[in-house]
């Protein structure tokens, strides 16, 4: 007769966990602005004039996540591409590219603007924040990164960067907004996975923990979410 198990043994890892990709492992690298989600066939399907070069191109600098940074840059290009695929700042996604989805949304002097309509040479001499430049430089995420680590409040995460960017820029103005108020102050963004109420709860937590610099006590609505999805399963989930 086989031994019976003993349901208290430690069971072996089948797979290396440092090459296991986890929900919260892939969110994690989406909100920090490293993972690679999204455009690798965007260079095949870019209007013309984004990708190529037509000799006119103009060396300038800007100031990017407090850094001044060279480039040489087409008058017509996007601060979008840009970012993209002159300074390798990935984070700041493509959707549209046509000013109606804000997954392209970065900050200019603290204010969002949707990335793919702001034309590179119009923002020398202002301050442009991307995903990658909110945490730290010690890697401490910001709190609204943090907020969505925890309240695991996206499916695929492709929009994950230009919300949290619109939340910050938002929350800088309106530090204490209701539901209402904060899901008006970044509607301009939208979620093909139509997960909007997690979107809410995650900002809304991240809202609360920019004002209180501390873990919510009371995340409302959030621990709904959590319950809803039987806690939480950042350690369970694989993509
Ligand atoms: S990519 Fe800029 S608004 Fe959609
Ligand atoms: S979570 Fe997929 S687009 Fe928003």
């Amino acid at each position: 007769m086989p031994d019976t198990e003993d349901p208290k043994a430690v069971q072996e890892p089948t797979e290396d966990p440092s090459k296991t990709i986890t929900r919260r492992r892939f969110i994690l690298g989406v909100i920090a602005g490293g993972a690679a989600v999204g455009a690798a066939s965007y260079h095949i399907l870019a209007p013309s004039g984004h990708g190529r070069s037509f000799g006119g191109e103009r060396l300038i600098s800007l100031n990017v996540n407090g850094k001044m940074r060279r480039v040489e840059v087409m008058k017509q290009e996007t601060l979008a591409w840009t970012l993209r695929y002159k300074l390798g700042l990935t984070g700041t996604k493509l959707g549209c590219d046509r000013a109606e989805c804000g997954s392209c949304t970065v900050l200019i002097d603290d204010v969002p603007y949707y990335s793919c309509s702001v034309l590179t040479n119009t923002v020398r001499g202002r301050k442009v924040t991307t995903i990658e430049g909110l945490a730290a430089d010690n890697g401490t995420l910001h709190p609204v990164q943090q907020a969505v680590l925890e309240a695991q409040g996206f499916q695929c995460a492709f929009c994950m960067p230009g919300f949290i960017m619109s939340t910050v820029g938002y929350l800088k103005a309106h530090p204490n907004p209701t539901r209402a108020e904060l899901a008006h102050g970044i509607s301009g963004n939208i979620c093909r996975c139509h997960d909007y109420m997690k979107i809410l709860d995650s900002m809304m937590l991240g809202a609360q923990k920019m004002r209180t610099g501390a873990p919510a006590d009371n995340p409302g609505p959030q621990k709904a979410t959590l319950a809803f999805w039987g806690g939480d399963r950042s350690t369970s989930v694989g993509l």
